[in-house]
Parts: structure tokens; C-alpha cells; sequence
């Protein structure tokens, strides 16, 4: 595995591949990689000919307080784990080569964004499709795979995707969890152990609330109410963000569940802000 900090090198070697026929697919990440991220880098690899991961902590989606300077690093243990998983090309870029002093260009789905996340975050989803855009600009993958785990912001790359017509397949992996139920989180390194033994209760919580609605429940106000009650009893440490029913596609809160529905959450622990959610069919 190569590794190259340039964007225009990467650029360069991303042009070249194409060039001789061969397929590029791209992992995007931030970073201090676990299974969730190597399952992608897994599922890309014999969909494509040349594999891309690229490590960026995004200073742009992160808002004034947030955990840009505390976000954890490894450099070399990423480094590894790409390399494991079989990608050919490490793109880990400085901050300054991303962004130049006088970037004034960002891209938005404002639409797609103005609830979950991005309501709790604002600007996030614009750093993070100003982003996504750039290295979809420099890597020119056939497909890119995110993670099901932030279905909000694949559902917003997907839509940028469609909008500006960029060649790029959006592939959508589902979410890989301990085998306490618990999504991995790169976050979840911030959780103290008391915390940490709570935490899957965020899982649970949500596969009640699915049973609920298969067994006919069709109020997205009860199935709410009966999250939070939940979160109140089992994981009184945590903080509702927010706990939402939502078109999946559109990201916008349903008055009635008359279809596939997405339940989605986030919780404050201590340090760490996690999120999750899932989909329900009905
Ligand atoms: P990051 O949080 O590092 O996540 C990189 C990719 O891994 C995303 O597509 C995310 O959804 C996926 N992922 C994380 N945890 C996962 C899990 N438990 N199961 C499955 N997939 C998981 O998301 C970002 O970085 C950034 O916003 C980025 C897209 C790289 C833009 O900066």
C-alpha cells in the first residue's frame, strides 16, 4: 500500500488508473479506524480494481466546541488496517492542502439537513458534502462506500451525488456493532467503562421501538414518548439529543408510519455523542 499526502498527487495517480481502464472505489473516513470502517474497506475491494481510503479529520463539519482538536489520532495503526484490509492507496492529507486560506466554495443539501444531525450540528453536512465533493474531485471513484451508521449523511451524499450528476456509485453498508448491540463508534474511546457498559442500551431501546411498530403501532408521538421512557430508565447517564421518526430518503419527521420509516437517535454519555438507528419496514 502507497500512501500520499497531495491531493494533486492523488489526483495524478487516481487519473493515470483511469486511464488504463481500471476501477476506483473510495472509503472516506476520519480516521482511528475500527471494524465499521474495515467492513467498508472490505465490501469495496472486489467491487473495484484499485482501492482508495482516505484519512481526514474534516475540520469543516466540525462546529465552534466540538471535539475537532480531541478527536482521536493513529496514524500507524490506521495505516495497518487499511493495508490488511487491501487498500492499494492511503490518502492522508494535511489540513492546509485541503483547504486553502481563501476556500470560499462549499457545497449544501439544506433540504436533507435540517433535522437529526443537522439540526443539533449546524453547518456539519455542509463540511462534510464540501468535503466528499472535493475528494470525489480527486480520487474519481467509480464507488464510494459509507456506512449506514450515519444514514443521514449518506442520504445527503447520495442526494449531492444525484443533484451535481458526479459519476460515483453510493454504496450503503449496514452497521457493524459489538457484540453487545453497541455501533462502533471512533467516538466510543471516549467513554468511561461505567458509561460504556450502559451505552447498549441505545441498541435495545431501538429494536423495542421496531417491535412496537411491527406489532402495529402507527403514532411516531407513542413510539417516541416510549424512547425516551426507555432511555429515562435504562441509561439515565445519557442525554436525549434527539430521538426522531423520519422518511428515509427525505429525512423529514413522519406524522404517521405508513411505510419504511427510520428511527434515528442520538445520545449524549459523558464525552461522547453517539448515534443510531433503524430502519423499519411495515
Ligand atoms: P467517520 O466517522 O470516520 O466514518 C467513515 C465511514 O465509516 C462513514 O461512512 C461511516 O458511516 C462509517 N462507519 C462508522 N462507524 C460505522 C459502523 N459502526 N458501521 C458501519 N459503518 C460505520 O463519516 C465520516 O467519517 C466523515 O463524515 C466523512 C464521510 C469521512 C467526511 O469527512
Amino acid at each position: 500500500m502507497h500512501t500520499i499526502t497531495d491531493p494533486q498527487e492523488l489526483q495524478r495517480q487516481c487519473l493515470a488508473w483511469r486511464s488504463q481502464g481500471l476501477t476506483i472505489g473510495l472509503v472516506p473516513t476520519m480516521g482511528y479506524l475500527h471494524e465499521g470502517h474495515m467492513a467498508l474497506m472490505r465490501h469495496a475491494r472486489p467491487r473495484c480494481d484499485k482501492l482508495v481510503v482516505s484519512i481526514f479529520v474534516n475540520p469543516s463539519q466540525f462546529g465552534p466546541g466540538e471535539d475537532l482538536d480531541k478527536y482521536p489520532r493513529d496514524h500507524e495503526g490506521d495505516s495497518a488496517k487499511s493495508a490488511a484490509c487491501g487498500a492499494d492507496l492511503l490518502f492522508l492529507p494535511a489540513s492546509e492542502a485541503m483547504y486553502a486560506t481563501d476556500h470560499a466554495t462549499w457545497i449544501d443539501v439544506p433540504e436533507l439537513g435540517r433535522h437529526l444531525c443537522g439540526a443539533s450540528r449546524p453547518g456539519h453536512f455542509r463540511g462534510v458534502c464540501t468535503v466528499v465533493a472535493k475528494l470525489f474531485m480527486l480520487a474519481m471513484p467509480h464507488l464510494a462506500v459509507f456506512g449506514r451508521k450515519d444514514w443521514q449523511q449518506m442520504a445527503i451524499i447520495r442526494r449531492m451525488t444525484r443533484d451535481l450528476n458526479i459519476p460515483v456509485e453510493i454504496i450503503g453498508h449496514e452497521i457493524v456493532r459489538e457484540a453487545d448491540g453497541l455501533a462502533l463508534s471512533s467516538r466510543n474511546a471516549y467513554l468511561e467503562p461505567e458509561e460504556r457498559a450502559a451505552a447498549p442500551a441505545i441498541r435495545r431501546g431501538l429494536v423495542k421501538l421496531a417491535e412496537m411498530l411491527h406489532k402495529g403501532e402507527r403514532d411516531p408521538k407513542v413510539a417516541k414518548r416510549f424512547l425516551h421512557d426507555e432511555f429515562a430508565t435504562a441509561l439515565p447517564m445519557g442525554k436525549v439529543d434527539y430521538i426522531e421518526l423520519v422518511d428515509p430518503e427525505n429525512i423529514t419527521p413522519v406524522s404517521a408510519v405508513t411505510g419504511p420509516v427510520l428511527a434515528a437517535v442520538a445520545v449524549r454519555i459523558g464525552r461522547a455523542r453517539l448515534i443510531d438507528n433503524i430502519l423499519i419496514e411495515v
